[in-house]
């Protein structure tokens, strides 16, 4: 990457076309999502040596549980393999954070989410969101109830809400938000992802299918999220 390059704080990566890349191939759709999980590590680990504050990754949403159950599957079993990858790459000291609803996981992945999240909470090197069984409009309705709820209480005055505030109800509390999305495959839409907090995000779609991505690919998509001229509503 050149020197004079920003590089974006937080990116959101929505990961597209694992089952368009099998099929070109007379592949199960499986193995698609298995060099997409591989994409995943990569990229990952590009994202910290270029020293961003935060990455999320779109792995499943609300909506992926109708695929079939053989999918559903093989794509939890990846889960669990790359997340343990993820993990034990301590070097990286990346603290990792789930978001969406763990209420639909249970046994040996929910064990897994937790310990991951308990042991890496006070890393201090990138943010690692991994976004599983997540939904926007449900983690802005959750945001609504739990604020509901403490103005019920009496623990929170309306008045007290506001945009930051509310953004301490979201899963990513804490956390700056994403400057750039990425969405390789083609398809230009954003799938119910992080609809809050890409209020004034930059989006980069791309032909390439996400097992195809590459580090290059990521250069290029940073090259044209600093082409873009980012005012935020000023002159
Ligand atoms: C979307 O492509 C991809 C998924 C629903 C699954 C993504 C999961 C992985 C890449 C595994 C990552 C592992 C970890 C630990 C995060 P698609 O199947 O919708 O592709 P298509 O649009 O071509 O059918």
């Amino acid at each position: 990457m050149e020197n004079n390059i920003t590089i974006p704080k937080h990116i959101g990566i929505i990961m597209d076309g694992n089952g368009r890349w099998a099929k070109k191939r007379f592949l199960p759709r499986n193995m698609g999502h298995k060099k997409g999980a591989e994409v995943f590590q990569d990229i990952t680990r590009y994202c910290n040596e270029l020293g961003l504050e935060a990455v999320t990754f779109y792995a499943f949403s609300t909506e992926n549980w109708k695929r079939p159950q053989e999918e559903v599957e093989g794509i939890m079993k990846l889960f669990k393999e790359y997340l343990i990858k993820a993990f034990d790459y301590e070097k990286e000291n990346n603290k990792i954070v789930f978001l969406g609803d763990k209420s639909a996981f249970s046994g040996e992945l929910l064990d897994l989410m937790l310990e991951i999240e308990e042991k890496t909470a006070d890393r201090t090197g990138m943010i690692l969101n991994i976004a599983l069984n997540y939904g926007s409009r449900n983690e802005i309705i959750n945001a609504c109830k739990e604020i509901s709820q403490l103005v019920k209480e009496g623990k929170m005055s309306i008045d007290d809400i506001n945009e930051e505030s509310f953004s301490n109800h979201l899963y990513t509390k804490n956390q700056p938000d994403p400057d750039f999305i990425l969405r390789p495959s083609g398809e230009k839409r954003l799938s119910n992802f992080l609809l809050w907090q890409s209020a004034y995000a930059e989006f980069v779609y791309m032909d390439v299918l996400w097992p195809d991505f590459t580090r290059k690919n990521l250069d290029e998509a940073i090259l044209e999220f600093n082409k873009r001229n980012r005012r935020f509503g000023g002159v």
